[in-house]
């Protein structure tokens, strides 16, 4: 594991973030729709930058990937979302990949009458977009490469790490069962 982003990088990243939807949202209310899981520490951090009436709601997308580092089939669960219609919706995900995730979300808020949709990333992954749209803000551009910390997880696992660090392609290739061993449930 090489480390990427330290925490103090991130605090960086969260604070220029945090100070352009101030900016840009001037005080109005803003209704912050969090993507779980890997979203979860970030906006935790991020909503405590904001001034201003900020809501949150989270709802749950899931791509299947396990260990497989390409996503799979995308499940959306959007039971715990309330009714948007009129207000002003800043979606929130960890990375942008393929974008296939953001691009679906945003059409199901956009369906739901909010009366904008803007979306952040803390991550963009270089060189990997599938789709034709891009978030409208991101913190940081990073390398092809899969990452963990700070929310993010292979296979369920180092979401707490507080900084960001990525996986080489021999520990992904590396058999399941002794790489994960560090975090492996009784
Ligand atoms: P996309 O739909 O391909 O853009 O994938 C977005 C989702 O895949 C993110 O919300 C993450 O949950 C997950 N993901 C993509 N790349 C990574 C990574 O490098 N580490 C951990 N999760 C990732
Ligand atoms: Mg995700």
């Amino acid at each position: 594991m090489q480390i990427l982003l330290s925490p103090e990088d991130l605090a960086d990243g969260v604070d220029r973030l945090a100070r352009e939807i101030r900016r840009d949202y001037d005080g109005r209310p803003l209704s912050i729709v969090g993507v779980l899981t890997g979203s979860i520490v970030f906006v935790a951090d991020l909503i405590r930058r904001l001034d201003g009436p900020v809501r949150l709601h989270m709802i749950q997308a899931s791509s299947y990937r396990g260990t497989a580092t390409s996503p799979g089939r995308l499940d959306l669960r959007l039971d715990l979302l309330p009714d948007l219609d009129g207000q002003d919706v800043l979606l929130v995900d960890d990375i942008f990949d393929t974008g296939r995730t953001l691009e679906a979300i945003v059409a199901e808020l956009r369906r739901r009458g909010a009366a904008s949709v803007k979306s952040l990333v803390l991550f963009r992954k270089q060189g990997r977009a599938e789709v034709a749209i891009e978030p409208d803000y991101v913190g940081f551009d990073i390398p092809d490469a899969f990452v963990v910390g700070y929310g993010l997880d292979y296979d369920g696992c180092w979401r707490q790490l507080p900084h960001v660090a990525s996986l080489d392609a021999s520990e992904l290739a590396t058999p399941r069962a002794d790489f994960l061993q560090p975090c492996r449930l009784p």
